[in-house]
């Protein structure tokens, strides 16, 4: 069945989206070759707050993978042989609901699935297995996060469905108006299959979505523009790190959630 054999090592990981590149000054890099080919960078191990860490940066070295070239398996897979058993999800988002600013934090709760394409699953026959997903995310590492940010100042909007689009463009004005009309109130171009991968491996998912723009819908010009959402995730980037800091300080060994037996079994 798929899941690397993981030697105690960093029991939390971050994945690092647009603006979030390293987490250590001076990691021990880990080259790991997954039977999905290559992550997209060595996996950082360092310490934050005083316990073994686990980084990855999404998009690679020089942000050199878009979000549809991602190896998301071999990603989550190297995290997991790394030792990890939460995976803490950082991505920059679009907001689509009235009550999202730029600069706001979001730990959502729910997920769309708009991408095309992208290798899904790390059961892709003749193992076969469906895992259950109707709750994305971890329930008690959701409520860290939400912690986390409350005592660092700055409180996390708490659920919201973020709707994932194939990308790499942004959307259009009819698309964005469309997505919120849905009651969808974020958007993003990684989260699945991300997400569900975690879930295939049993790892506990726990997102912290930072709003950098307004999508198309609502924002006037020539709409979204990646210069904006880099430039307010830099603006960002230090209390993103405070809050990390907090989190994995804070998290306890045991969660108290059933994410590990989710992990499907082969029919
Ligand atoms: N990431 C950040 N902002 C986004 C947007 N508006 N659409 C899709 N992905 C995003």
């Amino acid at each position: 069945a798929p899941g690397p054999v993981s030697p105690p090592g960093a029991a939390i990981a971050v994945v690092g989206g647009s603006g979030l590149y390293s987490l250590f000054e001076s990691p021990v890099r880990r080259t790991v070759e997954t039977p999905y080919g290559a992550p997209s960078d060595d996996v950082a191990v360092g310490e934050l707050a005083g316990r073994p860490v686990a980084f990855l940066p999404r998009h690679g070295p020089g942000h050199r993978f878009p979000p549809h070239r991602i190896n998301y398996r071999a990603n989550l897979w190297s995290l997991a042989e790394a030792g990890a058993r939460r995976v803490i999800g950082v991505s920059a988002v679009g907001g689509l609901s009235p009550d999202l600013a730029p600069g706001g934090l979001v730990v959502p709760d729910q997920l769309v699935d708009r991408t095309s394409g992208r290798p899904q699953t790390f059961f892709d026959g003749p193992e076969t297995a469906h895992a259950p997903f109707a709750d994305p995310y971890c329930g008690p590492g959701r409520a860290a996060v939400l912690a986390a940010a409350r005592s660092c100042g700055r409180p996390a909007t708490d659920g919201g469905t973020q709707v994932v689009v194939e990308g790499p463009r942004f959307s259009t004005r009819a698309e964005s108006r469309w997505y919120a009309a849905q009651g969808w109130s974020l958007i993003g171009m990684t989260a699945l299959p991300e997400v569900s991968l975690a879930r295939e491996l049993g790892l506990c998912y726990l997102p912290l979505c930072l709003v950098t723009d307004m999508d198309a819908g609502v924002e006037q010009g020539s709409g979204v523009t990646q210069d904006e959402v880099m430039e307010l995730f830099a603006a960002n980037l230090a209390v993103v790190g405070d809050i990390l800091a907090t989190l994995v300080a804070d998290l306890p060994d045991d969660l108290g959630c059933d994410c590990a037996d989710l992990a499907p079994k082969p029919l």
